[in-house]
C-alpha cells in the first residue's frame, strides 16, 4: 500500500467523522422541519419553508452522506477491517440510507403536491435515525469480535475468482 495513503488515514477519519456529524444532524433537523410544512401557513411563507428543505436536504444532508460513505469506504481499504463488526455497521448504515431516502421522497411529493402531501410524524424518522445511529455507534467504539459466531467457510476464504483485466500493483 502507497506511503503515503497510509498517513493519509487521519484525515479520511476526520473527513468521514465531519460528513457523517453532518449527516446524521440534518436527518434529525429534516423530520423537524417537514413538521412546519402547513399550507394553513401564508403562500409566501409556506415558499420559503419549502426551499429550506429542499436546499438543506440537496445543498447540505445529501452530500455529507456521499462524502461520509466516500471516506469511510476508503477506510475499508485503508485499515484493512474487513471484519463481522463492520458488516453488522454496514447494515445499519444501509437502514439510514432507507430512511434518507424516505425524507427525501417526502420533500419531492411536498413540492410536486403542494398543499396535498402531508409530511410523515416526525417521531417516526427520529426513532428510526436513532435506532440506526446507536448501534453504528456502539459497534464502532467496541469493534466486538463476533468470534462465537460460525461463519460458513466460503465466506471466510478467498474464492479464486480473478477479475477480467490485469490490476497494476501500487
Ligand atoms: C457506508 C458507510 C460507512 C462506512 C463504509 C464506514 C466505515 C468505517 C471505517 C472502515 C472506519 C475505520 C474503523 C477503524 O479505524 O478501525 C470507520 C470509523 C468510524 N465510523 Fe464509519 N462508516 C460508515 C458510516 C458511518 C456512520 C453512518 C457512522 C455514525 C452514525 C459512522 C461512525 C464512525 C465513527 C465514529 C468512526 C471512528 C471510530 C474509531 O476511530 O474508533 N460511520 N467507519
Amino acid at each position: 500500500m502507497v506511503e503515503w495513503l497510509i498517513s493519509a488515514v487521519p484525515l479520511f477519519k476526520a473527513l468521514h467523522i465531519a460528513g457523517l456529524s453532518i449527516w446524521c444532524a440534518g436527518l434529525i433537523a429534516l423530520p423537524l422541519m417537514l413538521r412546519h410544512h402547513d399550507p394553513a401557513v401564508s403562500p409566501e411563507d409556506y415558499r420559503i419553508i419549502r426551499s429550506g428543505t429542499h436546499l438543506t436536504y440537496t445543498m447540505v444532508v445529501t452530500p455529507a452522506a456521499v462524502i461520509a460513505v466516500i471516506a469511510g469506504t476508503w477506510l475499508i481499504f485503508l485499515r484493512e477491517v474487513f471484519v463481522p463488526w463492520l458488516f453488522a455497521k454496514l447494515f445499519f448504515v444501509a437502514l439510514l440510507v432507507v430512511i434518507h431516502v424516505w425524507i427525501g421522497h417526502s420533500i419531492v411529493r411536498i413540492a410536486e403536491e403542494p398543499g396535498e402531501h402531508r409530511p410523515p410524524n416526525p417521531y417516526l424518522p427520529l426513532t428510526g435515525i436513532l435506532l440506526c445511529a446507536l448501534p453504528i455507534l456502539l459497534l464502532v467504539l467496541s469493534k466486538p469480535d463476533f468470534g462465537w459466531i460460525e461463519f460458513p467457510d466460503w465466506l471466510l476464504e478467498p474464492r479464486g475468482g480473478q477479475l477480467p483485466f490485469e490490476v497494476p500493483s501500487l
